[in-house]
């Protein structure tokens, strides 16, 4: 959106990714997040992941259970794969970095900008004088949890492309206004077959955990007979898989299925397609049932033996929270010097 002078700072490979802890996690999450950040790990990058309890507020929520579906979310990275050692592991309300910087670039980012959210307009549907103001801000505090790391790429789903736009235009327009090269112009990193997973009741709708229909979804503490139940009544076509990934093109539904078998699996969907191409549903629906239990099973049983010692969950979001402060308030600090406010107070924060 502006057109700033080209990056001359290198600035040191950061991941950083967050999900909102609003409500039990889908397979939705798992693949298009969770299962991602865990491999991340391995590539020689730092990594950063955030439980955004700041975000999971821009509608409401009952506090008691968004004290539980934080630790539930935590639990979940946890048992996925994140390893609170190699990773830092933490909710956003602790690290208060973001919200301050998250006021910056509301100061920062244009009416204009934010009006062309997709996630807003359908968040907020007809009811746009009815929604928080923080809804409409929403991007503009995520800009803030990944700038304030000097995060350089951010694995999400498909959805999350356009917020992660909006960060580097605000990043671009912050560098431009102040004359520094201080922000980096983040990645975003779409990956793997999964970075949309559909709904099983309408293949063109994302699968949501806040869809009503609980059979729209994999919750990730769906039991067996739950997840083989939802997968046999998934919708589909009355046709057999196509012998190729095209014929796949105008059968969302089917493409779906497909897809969440690739990633489940870590094949691509042409592999899928090469070993079940021409059989009929009643043969693909209980091999993909099989093998989503078998994968979801050992992260769900995780997640309940995590999720009953909440003290060591307080100890490891604490513990990650303490190491996040100390990469991002060195960062606050500067931004607020460039921004011309004082910062006399002798304590050191
Ligand atoms: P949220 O649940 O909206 O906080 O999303 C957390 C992360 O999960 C983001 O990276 C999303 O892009 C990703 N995600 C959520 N739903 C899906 C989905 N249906 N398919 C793929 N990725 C998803
Ligand atoms: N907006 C993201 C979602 O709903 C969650 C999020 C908040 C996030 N802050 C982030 C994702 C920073 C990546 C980086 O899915």
């Amino acid at each position: 959106m502006t057109d700033a002078a080209p990056q001359k700072t290198t600035f040191k490979p950061r991941i950083f990714s967050g999900i909102q802890p609003s409500g039990g996690l889908t397979l939705g999450n798992y693949l298009g997040a969770l299962k991602r950040f865990a491999e991340k790990q391995n590539e020689g990058i730092e990594t950063i992941y955030c439980l955004v309890d700041l975000h999971a507020i821009t509608v409401w929520q009952d506090p008691d259970r968004l004290r539980q579906q934080t630790y539930e979310a935590a639990a979940a990275f946890i048992a996925s794969g994140v390893d609170p050692r190699r990773s830092i592991l933490f909710n956003q309300s602790q690290v208060s970095a973001h919200a301050e910087l998250g006021w910056i670039f509301n100061c920062v980012a244009r009416l204009g900008w934010m009006n062309r959210m997709t996630q807003f307009k359908d968040k907020a549907g007809k009811h746009t004088e009815q929604v928080s103001l923080g809804l409409y801000a929403y991007p503009s505090l995520m800009a803030a949890d990944i700038l304030a790391y000097h995060a350089t790429m951010v694995p999400v789903g498909e959805d999350q492309k356009q917020h992660v736009e909006l960060t580097r235009d605000i990043a671009q327009k912050f560098n431009h206004d102040y004359g520094v090269d201080f922000f980096p112009v983040t990645e975003p990193l779409i990956e793997g077959a999964a970075t949309r997973v559909m709904s099983l009741r309408d293949g063109t709708r994302k699968m949501s955990k806040s869809d009503p229909s609980d059979a729209s979804r994999i919750n990730l503490t769906d039991d067996a007979d739950t997840i083989a139940t939802k997968f046999r009544k998934a919708k589909t076509d009355p046709e057999p898989l196509p012998d190729s990934v095209e014929g796949l093109q105008d059968r969302p539904d089917a493409r779906n299925l497909v897809n969440i078998y690739a990633a489940l699996a870590d094949l691509t969907p042409a592999e899928v397609i090469a070993q079940y191409g021409g059989q009929g549903f009643g043969a693909f629906k209980p091999a993909l049932a099989d093998l989503a239990v078998a994968k979801l099973e050992p992260i769900s049983a995780e997640m309940k033996r995590l999720m009953a010692d909440t003290a060591e969950l307080d100890r490891i979001l604490g513990d990650g929270a303490d190491r996040a402060d100390a990469i991002a308030q060195p960062i606050l600090d500067r931004a607020y010097d460039i921004v011309g406010m004082i910062r006399s107070r002798a304590r050191a924060r």
